[in-house]
C-alpha cells in the first residue's frame, strides 16, 4: 500500500503542475503547527524564487486547484506561501479500511529482502548466563523479528562461546574433584556414561572458583591450558566431559532465553567453526595475505583513510592457537556455505567494535564474502545500575539472569497481588507478561547503542512511557472489544471528533515507524511509535462512550477503530519480542 504522505503528496504536486509550477514542488510533510493543520506543503516558497512571483500567489493558486480534491476537507494558503491541509474523514476512513483489511496492514515488504544471518545471544557455555548477555538476547531477538516482517528470511545463531578456556578450567577443576572418573584415565576404552557427572549447579560453583583460581595459582592455569589444548586436538575423554558440559548448560540456556522470549533457529557455536579454520588459512596463505608479526600470522587491515590506527587482525598465534577473530571468520564461512546469507547482523556488545571492523575488513580482503553481502556490528551499550556503573548484584557480584528475571517477576507480582490485577491461575501469566514487557521495553525504548539505567520501579509503572503502560492499553481494549461480539469484520467510519481523527492520523504513521527500526536496526524507533499511539488510544477511550453509544453505526465505526489500533498495538510489542495478557 502507499503509504499516506505520498498520496497526498502525489496530490498536492499535481495540483502544482496544473497550476503551471513544478511539481516536484509538491511534498507533504506532517505539520510542525497541529494546532493550524494536519499536514503542510512548503513548496510555494522555493517555486517563488525559480518563477519569480510571490509565494502567496502560488500557494494560493495551487489551493485553487485542489478545491474539491476528495482528500482534503481544507486548503489554506496562508503568508507567507505556506499550504495548510486537513484530511476528508471520508477519505481518511477509506485509507485506514485498506490498512485494516491488507495483510501487514499495507506495509511494504523490502524488495530486495534476502536471507539474513542474526548473530545474538552470544552466551558462553559453563559460565552461567549473566546479565552481561542480556541486551545481546533482547534487541537481537527484536531486530530479527523486524527483519523477519519486511519478508527476510531469518536465521537466529546463538553462537555460543564453547571452545574457549572455560571448558579447560572446568575440566582441570573436575579433574582435582573427582580424579577417579573415567574421562581422566587415558586407558579407558568406553564407552563413557550417558549421564554427565555434575549439574547445572555444581557447574555454576565450579568455574566461578576455577576461573578465581587459575588467576593465582599458575600451575592450576597451566594445566587448564593444557586441557583446553587436548580437548580441542580431540582427547576422548576431554570430549566426552565438553559433551557432558554443553548438554547441561544448553538445557539451562534453553531455560532461561525460554522465560526471555528468545528463540534461536540454530544453537552453533565457536566449536561448530573449527573445522573451516585449516582451508580457510590456507586460501589466505595462497592469496598472501598472511604476514608475520611477533611470531603470530596475522592480516594487515590498516587503510589510507583511517584516521585512527586499526591494528592487524591476528589469525594465529606462534603456538599455532587460532583466537576469537580466527573462529568470527571460520564462522562466515560456515554461515557463506550453508545459508549464503545477504547479510549477517551481529548484535554484541559495543566495545568489541574495533574486533568486528578488524574481522569484516579481514573477510572482505580474503573474499570469504562477496561485496553484496553485507556485515553489521549492531553494537549496544551497557545496562548500568542507578550509580551510573555496569550493573551489579548488592552484594556487588555480577548478576545472574536468572537472578535478574526472579527479582523482577516477584516484583510484578507483588503489585499484581495488591492490586488484585487478577486471581488465581491468571496470576502468574499476567505476572510473566508484565514483567517481561517491564525489561524488555525499558531495554529497547533506549537506542541500542547507548547505555541506560535499569530502575525496576520506572520500568514496572503502569503510567509513563513504559511495557506495563503499553500492555494496560491493549488490555483495556481486549476488555471492551470482549463485550462487542464479532469486531473483526467491522469497517472503519469517518471520524466524528478529533480524538477519533488524531487516534487515526497515528495509525497512518504506522510504516514510517516500522521502516525506520527496519533501516536503523533500531527496536526503540518502534517503542516511541507504540507510546504515541497508546496516547492518542486512551484519549479516545476516554473521550468516546463507546459501549452506551445507541447510533449503532457510529459505534461500530469506534470499535473497528479500536480493533485496528490493538491489531496493530500486538503487532509492534510482536515485533519487540514480547506479548499482552488477557487481563490486568
Ligand atoms: N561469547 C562472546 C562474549 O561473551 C560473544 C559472541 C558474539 N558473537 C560473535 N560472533 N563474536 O563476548
Amino acid at each position: 500500500m502507499e503509504k499516506l504522505l505520498n498520496l497526498i503528496s502525489e496530490q498536492v504536486s499535481a495540483a502544482f503542475g496544473a497550476a503551471g509550477f513544478d511539481p516536484a514542488c509538491g511534498r507533504v510533510t506532517v505539520s510542525n503547527r497541529p494546532d493550524l493543520c494536519e499536514y503542510q506543503c512548503n513548496g510555494a516558497m522555493p517555486a517563488a524564487k525559480t518563477y519569480h512571483k510571490a509565494p502567496i500567489q502560488i500557494a494560493e493558486a495551487v489551493a485553487a486547484a485542489l478545491a474539491g480534491n476528495p482528500a482534503f476537507s481544507e486548503v489554506q494558503a496562508v503568508k507567507p506561501g505556506f499550504l495548510n491541509l486537513r484530511l476528508n474523514p471520508d477519505w481518511l476512513a477509506a485509507y485506514l479500511e485498506s490498512m485494516r483489511t491488507a495483510e501487514r496492514f499495507g506495509v511494504a515488504a523490502d524488495p530486495k529482502a534476502g536471507t539474513v544471518v542474526i548473530d545474538y545471544g552470544g552466551a558462553n557455555v559453563a559460565k552461567p548466563l549473566h546479565i552481561g548477555h542480556l541486551r545481546s538476547a533482547i534487541i537481537g531477538e527484536s531486530i530479527k523479528r523486524i527483519q523477519h516482517f519486511f519478508g527476510n528470511e531469518t536465521i537466529g545463531d546463538t553462537h555460543l562461546g564453547d571452545w574457549g578456556l572455560q571448558m579447560g578450567l572446568v575440566i582441570a577443576a573436575l579433574q582435582d574433584r573427582q580424579p577417579e572418573l573415567c574421562y581422566f584415565d587415558p586407558d579407558f576404552a568406553g564407552p563413557y556414561p550417558e549421564e554427565a557427572p555434575f549439574t547445572i549447579s555444581d557447574l555454576e560453583e565450579i568455574y566461578p572458583a576455577a576461573s578465581a583460581r587459575s588467576k593465582v595459582d599458575e600451575a592450576f592455569a597451566a594445566r587448564a591450558h593444557d586441557a583446553t589444548f587436548e580437548l580441542q586436538q580431540g582427547r576422548p575423554g576431554y570430549l566426552a566431559l565438553w559433551k557432558h558440559i554443553m548438554a547441561v548448560s544448553k538445557a539451562d540456556l534453553h531455560k532461561n532465553y525460554g522465560r526471555l522470549g528468545v528463540h534461536f533457529e540454530v544453537w552453533l557455536g565457536e566449536s561448530d567453526a573449527q573445522s573451516y579454520i585449516p582451508s580457510m588459512i590456507d586460501r589466505m596463505r595462497e592469496m598472501g595475505l598472511l604476514v608475520e608479526s611477533e611470531g603470530a600470522q596475522v592480516i594487515e587491515v590498516q587503510e589510507p583513510t583511517d584516521t585512527k590506527e586499526v591494528p592487524p587482525c591476528i589469525i594465529m598465534k606462534s603456538d599455532g592457537a587460532t583466537l576469537y577473530a580466527t573462529t568470527d571468520l571460520a564462522t562466515i564461512c560456515q554461515r557463506m556455505e550453508t545459508w549464503k546469507p545477504d547479510r549477517i547482523l551481529y548484535v554484541v556488545d559495543k566495545r568489541q567494535s574495533l574486533h568486528f571492523e578488524q574481522v569484516f575488513r579481514a573477510a572482505r580482503k580474503a573474499a570469504l564474502v562477496g561485496p553484496e553481502t553485507e556485515l553489521r556490528h549492531i553494537g549496544y551499550g551497557t545496562m548500568n545500575g542507578k550509580d551510573g556503573k555496569p550493573f551489579k548484584t548488592r552484594a556487588g557480584g555480577v548478576m545472574r539472569l536468572e537472578t535478574l528475571i526472579n527479582e523482577i517477576t516477584d516484583f510484578v507480582r507483588a503489585k499484581v497481588e495488591e492490586n488484585k490485577l487478577v486471581t488465581g491461575a491468571d496470576v502468574e501469566d499476567t505476572t510473566a507478561k508484565i514483567a517481561l514487557a517491564a525489561l524488555k521495553y525499558g531495554d529497547l525504548m533506549n537506542a541500542p547503542t547507548k547505555d541506560y539505567i535499569f530502575d525496576l520501579d520506572r520500568f514496572a509503572a503502569f503510567e509513563g512511557n513504559t511495557g506495563p503502560y503499553i500492555l494496560y492499553t491493549i488490555v483495556r481494549i481486549k476488555s471492551i472489544l470482549a463485550r462487542c461480539g464479532a469486531w473483526e469484520e467491522l469497517s472503519i467510519a469517518a471520524p466524528e471528533t478529533p480524538e477519533a481523527k488524531d487516534l487515526m492520523l497515528a495509525l497512518t504513521r504506522l510504516p514510517d515507524a516500522l521502516e525506520l527500526a527496519y533501516r536503523d536496526c533500531a527496536p526503540n524507533a518502534i517503542c516511541a511509535y507504540i507510546y504515541e499511539l497508546a496516547g492518542y488510544a486512551n484519549k479516545f477511550y476516554h473521550e468516546t462512550r463507546i459501549l452506551a453509544e445507541e447510533d449503532k453505526q457510529k459505534q461500530q465505526g469506534y470499535i473497528a477503530l479500536i480493533g485496528l489500533t490493538k491489531r496493530v498495538l500486538e503487532t509492534c510489542i510482536d515485533l519487540l519480542g514480547f506479548s499482552a495478557p488477557e487481563k490486568m
